[in-house]
């Protein structure tokens, strides 16, 4: 059986996550799939002949809960695959955050035979524009035969980190920080029925209702699945705002169909 985990704010991840998994269930394998939360239980790799783990980049990095998470993991010797999601791709600024993570998965016995960096729209900043989108969606199922049929035929990869990757990527430190700061910066408007969509999705657990309000603690990890994803879009950004897309950001708008 293939164990795959995921970590994914704004969806892409999870895409990329399901794709793979639809990918090598019709190629006949039984496949089990789970969120990176920090809510779950110790993961545990038994029973796993494989284990596939996706994350997308922030920061030349990878989002501090998948640290933390990682580190739970029971320890098992097992192939394992690494795959990154982020806007740019196998760029430079982003190599260095596979050699982190593969690090931490060596010391949990993982044998790392295979990584690879999926592309997919920008989900913050200004975003990107819709053709260019669209045009990056285009490639993912060509992208994740490729990732599948490599792995079946036990392809070796390694992403060599690139110089300019590794220094850029100790600035991530700052963004660590940053990052665990960025709720207070939101601010609720009346328009929040206190409907608790939130509160059950935020993946580190960072939102709670208070005395009938909605609470954001020091656990954000700049994710944006609240803000994009509140039914109500009663969350805004008043203090850093620039991180934000404007008009949100809706992977399956793009995809021309619903989640699922
Ligand atoms: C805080 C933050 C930092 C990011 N940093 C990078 C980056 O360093 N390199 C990159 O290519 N993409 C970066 N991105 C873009 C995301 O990696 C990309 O859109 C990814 O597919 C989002 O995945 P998700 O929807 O599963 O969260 C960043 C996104 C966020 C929110
Ligand atoms: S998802 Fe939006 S409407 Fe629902 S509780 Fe959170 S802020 Fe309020
Ligand atoms: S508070 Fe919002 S942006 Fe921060 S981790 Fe939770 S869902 Fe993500």
């Amino acid at each position: 059986m293939i164990k795959i985990a995921y970590f994914s704010g704004t969806g892409n991840t999870e895409y990329v996550a399901k794709f793979l998994a639809k990918k090598f269930e019709e190629q006949g394998e039984n496949i089990e799939i789970s969120k990176i939360e920090l809510k779950n239980e110790k993961f545990s790799l038994e029973n796993a002949n494989m284990f596939l783990i996706l994350s997308p980049v922030h920061s030349f990095d990878i989002p501090w809960p998948v640290y933390k998470w990682i580190k739970n993991i029971e320890s098992k010797e097992i192939k394992t695959s690494i795959i990154l999601v982020s806007a740019g791709g196998y760029i430079p600024e982003n190599s260095a955050a596979i050699r982190k993570i593969r690090t931490i998965l060596k010391k949990k016995g993982c044998n790392i035979v295979y990584e690879d960096m999926v592309k997919m729209p920008l989900n913050c900043f200004s975003g990107m524009k819709n053709g260019e989108t669209k045009s990056i969606l285009n490639e993912v199922p060509k992208k994740i035969e490729e990732v599948v049929v490599n792995i079946k035929n036990n392809v070796k990869k390694e992403i060599k980190p690139l110089t300019k990757g590794i220094i850029l990527s100790k600035i991530s430190i700052f963004e660590k920080i940053f990052s665990r700061l960025f709720a207070k910066g939101y601010v609720i408007s009346e328009s929040c029925n206190l409907c608790n969509w939130c509160v059950e999705n935020c993946p580190t657990g960072n939102i709670t209702i208070k005395n009938g309000k909605i609470h954001f603690d020091l656990k954000c990890t700049l994710c944006l699945k609240c803000i994009y994803g509140c039914p109500k879009k009663a969350i805004s950004q008043k203090i850093f705002p620039f991180m934000v897309i404007k008009n949100g950001y809706d992977l399956y708008r793009f995809l021309g169909k619903n989640a699922d």
